[in-house]
């Protein structure tokens, strides 16, 4: 980042292989109040001065022995790797059009002839300095400003991020007594969409979506969503609406995430053979996110105490899932299923997993 100089403490380097002509520039320089000033009778130690330390500006002779004032400007040009580049007023005897053109396309900043007039060279190096020191403050305050925009950015992200991991809190709140099913499912569709190569974006997506599956069980009363034992098939038809609900929740959202999450919230307990609800779809019918989430949860459900059943282990968990794969679940999620390792889904859950950044 650049820093803020005033203009007394600027930075000029003059290059002349005369120095009874360095010596005035530098007595005149010092007259104006310019007291950071370096000089040299070496063109060819130019490049080296300036990558040692930043000039504001460089007074340059252009005949000189070599390399010559238009050899330096092209190493000035060559060198040059990123930031702002210091302005070059070129210094010369030679009044012929030709060589004032070439001297300015050759990257002079601008131009004075000698003999030169004392003015002349005081507002021509005033004026480069201002416009050169105005620049760089500039580009600080445009630094600056990136900063805090990347920083209110990522409060906001955060902000947002926080904000969808409570309302997927809020949707398994009374049956989950260690609120992080919601979260592991999240964490399992993402390996799993990992595993089927899907972009990182999308990857992200259901990451965030994901956990909201259940967020329309706020919609069930406690009576069905608690009872320990069976539900009858009319508190078992009351339950599915879970996914209509949770739909509905989330539906017509300008959020990607929240759009994801709708399709997940309604499609999780759709069935590869169609057998499953709200809209009994088969197949890549149902929106791959639903089929990863399906998967996702009941391998979560299997796997964790439930009122109405104890923990199973993983190997127990997989063999039931293999059982069903090609009726209720979508076989190739299986396959993908079956290259995550058990160790990693069981894990606890760790605000690592929940990510930062990506699509929302
Ligand atoms: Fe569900």
């Amino acid at each position: 980042m650049a820093e803020t100089v005033r203009f007394s403490e600027a930075r000029i380097l003059v290059v002349d292989d005369e120095a009874a002509n360095v010596l005035l520039l530098e007595r005149l320089l010092q007259r104006w109040g310019y007291d950071n000033v370096v000089s040299t009778t070496d063109s060819s130690q130019v490049v080296f001065l300036l990558e040692q330390e930043r000039r504001d500006l460089v007074l340059l002779d252009l005949t000189m022995p070599h390399p010559d004032g238009f050899e330096v400007m092209r190493m000035l040009c060559e060198s040059h790797t990123g930031g702002r580049r210091c302005p070059v007023l070129v210094l010369t005897a030679d009044v012929s059009a030709a060589t004032k053109e070439r001297a300015l396309t050759s990257g002079a900043s601008d131009f004075v002839t000698k003999p030169f007039d004392r003015t002349e060279v005081r507002l021509r190096v005033r004026n480069l300095l201002s416009t050169h020191l105005l620049q760089l403050e500039l580009e600080r305050n445009n630094a600056l400003l990136e900063q805090r925009v990347r920083g209110r950015t990522r409060d906001l992200e955060d902000a947002r991020r926080e904000t969808l991991e409570r309302l997927a809190l809020v949707g398994e709140y009374r049956d989950d007594e260690t609120h992080e099913h919601a979260q592991r499912v999240g964490r399992m569709a993402a390996l799993l969409a990992a595993q089927l190569a899907l972009p990182q974006e999308d990857v992200q997506l259901i990451r965030r979506a994901a956990p909201l599956h259940d967020i329309g069980k706020l919609g069930v009363s406690d009576a069905i969503l608690l009872k320990p034992g069976r539900l009858t098939s009319d508190e078992f038809e009351v339950m599915k609406r879970h996914t209509v609900i949770g739909g509905r929740i989330l539906a017509r959202s300008v959020s990607a995430v929240l759009q994801a999450g709708e399709v997940i919230a309604r499609m999780h307990h759709e069935r590869w053979d169609g057998d499953g609800y709200p809209d009994g779809l088969a197949g890549e019918a149902i929106p791959l996110p639903g089929r990863l989430v399906a998967v996702a949860d009941v391998f979560d459900a299997l796997t964790h105490k439930r009122p109405y059943k104890s923990a199973w282990t993983a190997e127990r968990a997989a063999a039931e899932i293999h059982r069903v794969a090609g009726t209720q679940l979508d076989p190739g999620v299986v396959q993908a299923f079956d290259r995550l390792d058990p160790a990693t889904l069981l894990a606890p859950i760790e605000s690592a997993d929940v990510g930062v950044g990506g699509a929302w």
